[in-house]
């Protein structure tokens, strides 16, 4: 059983990413199991000053989870052509340790634009030694929908089958590394 852990970069109630990642984690694939973190908004503003035996117990969680799974999926919105700092937080927590080296990672999207946050988010996670996975990007458009639309549109059976392609896509991916 692969354990993958699935990480929406929004913190908004309605956030359509994190209806993308609640999504994934319903269609897993046989042999796949996806755990939701949602710890990102509890997190503290990472410094360095608070590693090793400072880093405080929500940082630790992050890290733990990370260095326990088998891969990682990440599905993120783009603020001012970047990265939000919520997420890219997150990532700093994890830049002085092992979590990170050689993880199995992906990106999904469920926006057609954030194209600078996409190309922001691989480039700090291949710098931060993730094994990025890209070769068939998941792209669901909900930009803009409220949520009984985004609900209805995670539903029809070909974002179904969507899901669960690039699902097992990344598992065999995992499975290689
Ligand atoms: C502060 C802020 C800045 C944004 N900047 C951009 C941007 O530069 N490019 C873009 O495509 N969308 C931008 N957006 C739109 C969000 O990326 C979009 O609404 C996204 O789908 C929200 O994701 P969520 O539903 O998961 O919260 C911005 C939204 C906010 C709140």
């Amino acid at each position: 059983m692969l354990d993958i852990l699935a990480i929406s970069g929004s913190l908004r109630a309605a956030s359509t990413n994190s209806a993308l990642i609640a999504a994934l984690a319903q269609n897993a694939p046989p042999g796949c199991r996806i755990t939701v973190y949602d710890g990102l908004g509890r997190l503290p503003i990472f410094n360095p000053d608070d590693e090793g035996e400072r880093t405080p117990a929500e940082a630790s969680a992050l890290i733990d989870a990370v260095s326990g799974a088998d891969g990682v999926i990440i599905s993120c919105p783009e603020y001012a052509h970047g990265v939000p700092g919520g997420l890219k937080n997150g990532l700093d927590w994890l830049v002085s340790r092992d979590a990170a080296v050689g993880k199995p990672a992906m990106l999904v999207h469920a926006s057609p634009r954030s194209l600078f946050a996409r190309a922001a988010l691989a480039e700090i996670m291949r710098t931060m030694s993730f094994a990025l996975y890209d070769e068939v990007p998941l792209e669901i458009a909900l930009l803009g929908k409220k949520a009984p639309e985004v609900e209805k549109i995670l539903a029809e059976p070909a974002n179904r089958v969507a899901m669960r392609n690039a699902l097992s896509a990344f598992a065999g991916f995992i499975r290689q590394c």
